[in-house]
């Protein structure tokens, strides 16, 4: 029987609002063997569309505000099975312009490097007449919380989330029919978060407006056909004396239940406006929710007396506790990643307090922060009586679906998987971080220019990465150049083009089109894709006087082998042409196959052409043309390598080359970011198969397994984050300076980009890799070793669930394998046979 699965407006099965046409997808499942989609009828109001795609139907009828569209869908199978489906999603504001204005506390001020107290907005309304449908549309500078008679409304966290404010702020439309009663009291909490308060590591304030400000409108439609709008203007009221008594990214939060808002002072909200003058556009990206419940494992009394609790696993979120407190108790919760001597070690927070503090009332109360999140999994807790207080954790990250899975026979790989999860769930807070705890939290390019295609296996990042996106595209720089975090968020360095961090704009999209075949996606970037490799083109040329030298590319700078164990910062920056100028070669290949993708042939030439020209110059200005480095090092010969920069002997030469140099190491990697997603595949897609099974399992420091050994639950940014002798690393030591002295440094133990290596185990142990986009075409190849007995990967793709799952019995490796309709798969068992395989279920052994 056919069936439709996965009916998406937007890439969302359910609530979506937009402003924009949206774009409708679905899957399809069926019992039959080689079924595919002979054509779908999809029926908007009075707009019907014919169509033979799954994906990218986009829907080109009329939109009005604040209107609930149905979309109702007739599907005909090659088999002429037929199947139906229906769904709806709403539109925004449309344009339709703001009656509410931007309000704020004018009289507010509060000191440099500091984020302000959040402001408490009140309005109080009344409902006369019997309502159909009541509903708010609201954003902020700075973050927000909404409360209709004292309950929240929504279940955001962060609302309107992180987007670079000077172009881009989103809105929120929560529906409040059912909140309404004859007099309303509706509250809004603004707090500094990224726009106003102290944000990134120099702890920049008033990056996007001096003080918060809240534009916000309550839609009241009656029974009686009449309806009625309520604006912010300067009837609000305000005041800084509520209940957060402080509030921001890498302190916490202090909350004081004992201010009771109807006796505070208030004052007249005061009309603002914007600096700049950003688009106002409905909610486009996934906001952040609360995606679990965690409980302690344990907990623990410190020397200090502070008692602490053992979460088990590091993540970000923020604790909820239910306490039984006495008027104006005072606890304090301190969070930390790892434990040093029996104590919370939180030197690698740098200057990040962590600490929520929490006043009390008498008797039963919970509290959760809700203004500030933390990367954390040990808590410590001060001021109560462990009797008289219940702790568990939310897990807070944006709300995307797990769509991923993968298991093998090893346990410990399976743990190291598990962390890579763990290491995006955590980052991935409104935009893709670096890290979740220390006081940095950015939206840094590199690292999830090479995370995002693992991202893209474990979750649907469509709507996350489009959002993030956005903002690449706002903040690239008049030359070109890639902000190295975006949102750029007070970070003062010009966007000058680098590599790596700058490829995001490349590998960020070219990850996520694979991942889901959005072609009006790849479009909308392809520009900023363009501008940024002719800076990179532009700056190789930079005092370059040979043919060759023109096109590697040096300056201004680039970050290099970033993080590579064993060498300085200074060390990791030195290697940075090599790493450039690979980079850029794998960039132009990349572009032109968009080029051709989007039906521009004289560019996907040019980019072709000058790849060619890009490898030649390191073949020759790096190597002695026939597969030695000059100068060697690991990452060196693994990008060449991974982005087929070199053929036949040459090839062959390298990754000997290659191989000797980890077997030198001891079974080592040396790589850096920029290096390390791609060494096994360097590896293994080069007759190395073994010495790529050796390194994933390599167990003593640095490696993966390394990690879990040591009992990481996430992905470190150093590999010795915890030292084999159970010391904590402090980070670089600068000269003259001794280790206790030192800042802390960037010792993050939540950090995804060594993470990456979570895309072989998919590509390669799992075997499934999309061929073109969003899986219509995708190959299944395992490749075996390691002592693996089995292993089984799954990814629930735009047309259905791709299932791989294999076993060695006796020497004969047996492999079931799930293909969604109207895809096909290319199936490549261990002893080279090939099998063409469209839409079913299948089995297949041979001997290995
Ligand atoms: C961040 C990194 C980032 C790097 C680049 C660090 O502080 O945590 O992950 O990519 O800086 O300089």
């Amino acid at each position: 029987m056919l069936k439709i699965s996965a009916l998406k407006v937007e890439n969302l099965s359910e609530n979506c609002i937009t402003d924009r046409q949206p774009n409708i997808s679905f899957g399809l499942e069926s019992s039959l063997k080689e079924e595919a989609l002979k054509k779908a009828t999809i029926t908007v109001g009075n707009w019907t569309y014919e169509t033979t795609n799954q994906i990218n139907n986009i829907y080109t009828g009329d939109l009005k505000p604040f209107t609930k569209y149905d979309v109702h869908i007739k599907v005909e199978g090659k088999s002429r099975e037929l199947a139906e489906s229906i769904t709806s999603f709403m539109t925004g504001r449309m344009g339709m312009p703001w009656k509410g204005k931007w309000i704020t506390d004018g009289s507010y001020d509060f000191p440099d490097k500091e984020s302000p107290v959040p402001m408490t907005f009140c309005h109080k309304f009344d409902v006369k007449k019997k309502i159909t449908r009541a509903w708010i549309t609201s954003t902020a500078l700075g973050i927000y919380e909404l409360m209709i008679n004292g309950e929240k409304v929504g279940e955001d966290y962060f609302a309107p989330g992180f987007t670079s404010y000077d172009h881009q702020i989103q809105y929120q439309t929560y529906d409040i029919t059912a909140m309404l009663e004859r007099s309303n009291l509706l509250i809004a909490i603004v707090a500094g978060g990224w726009a106003v308060g102290a944000f990134n590591y120099v702890r920049k304030n008033k990056i996007n407006a001096d003080r918060q400000a809240l534009l916000c409108e309550i839609h009241i439609e009656y029974e009686d056909g009449t309806s009625e709008v309520i604006g912010t203007d300067d009837n609000w009221k305000v005041t800084e004396d509520g209940n957060y008594r402080m509030a921001e990214w890498y302190d916490g939060e202090t909350y004081d239940a004992r201010v009771d808002l109807d006796k505070l002072v208030w004052r007249q909200a005061t009309v603002t406006q914007t600096t700049k003058n950003p688009n106002i556009v409905a909610q486009y990206g996934n906001s952040v929710k609360a995606q679990g419940i965690m409980k302690p494992i344990s907990s623990t009394i410190a020397p200090s007396g502070e008692v602490i609790y053992d979460f088990g696993q590091n993540f970000a979120g923020v604790i909820n506790a239910k306490i039984f407190g006495r008027n104006s108790q005072r606890i304090v919760f301190r969070h930390s990643e790892v434990i040093a001597d029996g104590e919370l070690f939180v030197k690698s927070l740098r200057t990040a307090k962590a600490t929520a503090t929490y006043i009390c009332i008498n008797g039963e109360q919970t509290y959760s922060p809700r203004l500030t999140y933390m990367g954390f999994r040990y808590v410590g807790v001060k001021g109560v009586d462990p009797k008289d207080i219940e702790l568990e954790a939310f897990v807070l990250h944006s709300d995307f679906e797990e769509i991923g899975s993968f298991e093998c026979s090893n346990e410990l790989i399976n743990k190291l998987n598990s962390n890579i999860r763990w290491g995006g769930k955590s980052n991935f807070v409104d935009i893709p971080t670096d890290c979740p705890q220390r006081d940095e939290r950015q939206g840094w390019t590199g690292d999830i220019a090479v995370f995002a295609s693992t991202a893209c296996y474990n979750f649907d990042m469509s709507r996350f990465l489009d959002k993030w996106l956005v903002d690449v595209k706002s903040e690239q720089g008049f030359g070109g150049g890639i902000p190295m975090v975006v949102p750029r968020a007070g970070d003062n360095w010009p966007p000058l083009a680098n590599s790596c961090w700058g490829d995001s704009c490349i590998l960020v999209p070219w990850a996520e089109y694979l991942a889901r075949g959005d072609i009006q996606f790849l479009s909308r970037q392809y520009d900023t894709m363009k501008k940024f490799l002719k800076a990179a083109k532009r700056w190789s040329a930079f005092l370059s006087f040979t043919p060759n030298s023109r096109y590697i590319w040096r300056f201004p700078f680039h970050f290099g082998d970033w993080c590579a164990p064993g060498e300085t910062t200074k060390q990791w920056l030195k290697k940075g042409k090599w790493v450039g100028t690979a980079y850029f070669a794998n960039s132009c290949a990349i572009v032109a196959q968009i080029a051709e993708l989007l039906g521009k042939k004289e560019d996907a030439e040019y980019y072709r052409n000058l790849r060619d020209k890009i490898i030649k110059a390191y073949r020759k200005v790096f190597t002695d043309g026939k597969g030695t480095l000059k100068n060697e090092f690991q990452t060196a010969y693994v990008l060449p390598l991974h982005f087929n920069m070199v053929e036949g002997d040459e090839r062959k030469v390298m990754t000997k080359n290659l191989d000797r140099l980890i077997k030198e190491a001891g079974n080592h990697l040396t790589t850096g970011f920029t290096g390390t997603p791609y060494i096994l595949f360097a590896l293994s897609d080069n007759g190395y198969t073994e010495a790529a099974y050796d390194l994933l399992l390599q167990d003593t420091c640095p490696s993966w397994l390394y990690e879990v050994k040591a009992g990481g639950t996430t992905i470190w940014e150093r590999w010795d984050a915890l030292r084999p002798d159970g010391t904590v690393n402090l980070g670089e030591v600068k000269e003259g300076k001794s280790e206790e002295e030192s800042s802390g440094g960037m010792v993050s133990f939540n950090h995804y980009a060594n993470g990456a290596v979570g895309d072989w185990l998919y590509k390669r142990i799992a075997g499934i890799e999309p061929t073109s986009g969003g899986y219509k075409t995708f190959k299944i190849e395992p490749i075996i070793g390691g002592e693996l007995t089995w292993a089984k990967g799954s990814v629930r793709t735009p047309y259905g669930l791709v299932l791989s799952e294999w076993n060695i019995e006796s020497k004969k490796f047996s492999i079931s394998i799930e293909v969604p309709v109207s895809t096909s798969c290319t199936l490549v068992l261990p002893n080279g046979e090939n099998h063409i395989l469209m839409s079913g279920r299948y089995s297949y052994s041979c001997n290995c």
